[in-house]
């Protein structure tokens, strides 16, 4: 069962830390003893649930889907996203809500959005006993203020601040920090100062390990094609050609065949019509 400790021991070994996101069962059961950590990750907002950004997910969506998924599971370290606005409005709210993701999903840690701004709330969520994952650079729940989905940290003003909130948040105490589309250069500093290991997404190769969601990787969508994103299969193609494939074969006749149908047990049908 992989922990927290997995992420800092691979960090001093100086193992690359593999992450996917997962929003389901069975999902969770192929890559589960694959990964080191799976993200249920509010990116289950478009891929789930269609919505434009993350910014209309709610406590309820992350509850059930964190729940799948931890049903599903049985080695890698399951993190749950904080959503947006559950834990911006108070301490004490952020506390309340990490607890719920945790007791009442079952995920082991959390992961949250933000540096300076949310620094209280880090800390208490971590003083109750809750693993925090850090995510600075682009965070796409301030997509209305980033005014689209950015690289983050290209200036040098911007990319001091990032560097200064990897370092606060390191002090706080989160045992990793997702880095999100920062330039390489950047990431590859700040992986080497910190001792905690961050977990890139098109922030380079020099991140101590990376994180991609599952939907893009495998291909899903035809249409999303990031730059960030390798695909590594195209899942939507070859879910298109199967079902072609079943809609014509329903159609003329090829499909069931004999052996995937059911037959009476011992009597014909004709015994039963007798019955009437
Ligand atoms: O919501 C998510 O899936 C994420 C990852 C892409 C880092 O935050």
């Amino acid at each position: 069962m992989n922990t927290v400790e997995t992420f800092l021991n691979k960090k001093k070994s100086k193992e690359k830390i593999t992450v996917l996101t997962s929003y389901d069962y069975l999902m969770t059961k192929i890559i589960d003893d694959t990964v080191d950590a799976i993200l249920v990750g509010d990116s289950l907002g478009m891929v789930m649930l269609g919505y434009e950004d993350t910014t209309r997910v709610t406590m309820e969506d992350m509850l059930h889907h964190i729940r799948a998924v931890s049903r599903g599971s049985k080695k890698a370290l399951i993190i749950g996203d904080m959503p947006f606005l559950s834990y911006h409005i108070g301490v004490k709210d952020s506390v309340i809500n990490a607890g719920r993701l945790v007791r009442e999903g079952g995920c082991k840690a959390v992961k949250l959005e933000g540096g300076y701004g949310v620094i209280d709330s880090i800390k208490a969520i971590i003083n109750a006993g809750i693993p925090v994952m850090g995510h600075l650079g682009y965070t796409p729940q301030s997509v209305n203020v980033f005014g689209g989905h950015k690289a983050q940290g290209k200036t040098k003003e911007s990319a001091k601040k990032i560097l200064d909130e990897a370092i606060l948040l390191e002090d706080a105490g989160v045992f990793s920090i997702v880095l999100e589309c920062v330039p390489y250069e950047l990431a590859k500093y700040i992986s080497s100062k910190l001792k905690i290991p961050t977990i890139g997404i098109g922030s380079g190769q020099n991140c101590d390990g990376q994180v991609l969601v599952t939907h893009d990787m495998l291909g899903f969508d035809e249409n999303f094609n990031p730059r960030h994103v390798k695909k590594y299969t195209n899942l939507s193609d070859i879910i298109k050609k199967a079902v072609v494939k079943y809609v014509n074969e329903v159609t003329y006749g090829d499909f069931p065949k004999e052996h995937n149908s059911y037959v009476l047990d011992g009597f014909s049908i004709e015994e039963l019509i007798d019955l009437k």
